[in-house]
């Protein structure tokens, strides 16, 4: 009997343990035929064969389930060391992220004027009349305002059209001298080709003491501004009409498409339109109580700077999610 204890001791598979099993507790295995022998034995010897048999069956019973556990435990180690994963490798499929063409855009010309000076301030998207137009100069029935068609709420709000507010928000809360830029999401009732109902712009506001700052300063920083953007280019100033401004003025920039030899894009003209500026209305600087002083604004576009510089003919893509699209900026 002692052999049986052995052949489960020396196993070292959980296949071949179960053979042993099958072996020795089976249905026609050693134990199932002792206790069948039984039956031919002496009446009373039967109930100490039995008590014995009894007893070498729970032992062996015993070693097996003990072995099991051990064997069971063994397999599974060597298999978790075999199949271990080394966490420190690239998959070939992972895929890096990369910030969308407009926020790339909107950050490099942040990059640009912060290290003018200029403070970075954000403004409200929820916006009052006041500051989105009357304080610009913009007093209602003004047909400026059909310039931009505007989302009303109920209660005499509105998504801000412009990033224009940030300007009296910021004059009406800072005292002069001022140097800000406010970029953000701006909203209008628009949608084609070049418009989206949302999109973003970066307003710029200078204000000094009355007689410091001239259209010359502005010139020389928006055209170094352009340059930093778009490379090798020329830029010229177009007069304009603003509210806000006065004078005003529309600044181009050479076609980055044709080089200023005219094309499809620039509509043969050699020039695109990329900002809107100019001296600070004086009736602006009434709205936010500010004496004696003088400065300059500008306004721009953060979508048609990013389709410019990506080459990207229609602006709704930018918004559409498409991986494959955005891929192609990284
Ligand atoms: N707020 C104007 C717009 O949304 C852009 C603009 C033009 C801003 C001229 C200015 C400016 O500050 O001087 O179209």
């Amino acid at each position: 009997m002692k052999e049986w204890y052995d052949k489960i001791n020396n196993t070292r598979s959980v296949g071949s343990l179960e053979k042993i099993r099958i072996a020795v507790f089976g249905k026609k295995g050693i134990l199932a035929e002792k206790f069948a022998q039984m039956k031919t034995a002496k009446n009373d010897e039967k109930a100490q064969i039995a008590k014995e048999l009894n007893t070498y069956k729970s032992s062996l019973m015993n070693e097996y389930v003990a072995k099991k556990i051990t064997l069971q435990t063994l397999e599974l180690q060597a298999a978790m060391q075999a199949e271990s994963i080394d966490v420190s490798l690239h998959s070939s499929k992972s895929q890096t992220g990369a910030l969308h063409p407009v926020m790339e855009t909107m950050d490099r010309i942040v990059e640009y004027f912060a290290s003018m000076n200029f403070a970075v301030k954000t403004g409200n998207m929820i916006e009052d009349d006041f500051n989105n137009f009357e304080a610009l100069n913009l007093p209602k029935y003004h047909p400026a305002r059909d310039m931009q068609d505007t989302f009303y709420f109920k209660d005499e709000m509105l998504l801000r059209t412009h990033t224009s507010p940030v300007q009296i928000r910021t004059m009406m809360s800072t005292k002069p001298p001022i140097r800000m830029i406010a970029p953000g999401a701006v909203f209008r009732r628009d949608y084609d080709l070049t418009h989206t109902p949302m999109f973003h712009q970066v307003e710029g506001l200078l204000v000094e003491e009355e007689g410091k700052v001239s259209f010359a300063n502005l010139k020389y920083i928006l055209e170094d501004f352009l340059k930093y953007m778009f490379g090798d280019i020329e830029v010229r100033f177009r007069p304009s009409f603003f509210p806000f401004t006065e004078p005003s003025a529309e600044v181009d920039i050479s076609c980055v498409f044709c080089s200023g030899k005219g094309c499809r894009i620039c509509s043969k003209t050699g020039w695109l339109e990329v900002l809107g500026c100019g001296i600070v209305d004086q009736n602006v600087f009434e709205a936010v109580k500010y004496k004696n002083v003088s400065g300059y604004a500008f306004g721009l576009g953060v979508e048609r700077f990013a389709m410019l510089i990506h080459q990207i003919g229609d602006l709704r893509s930018l918004f559409e999610g498409d991986i494959k699209l955005l891929e192609q900026f990284q």
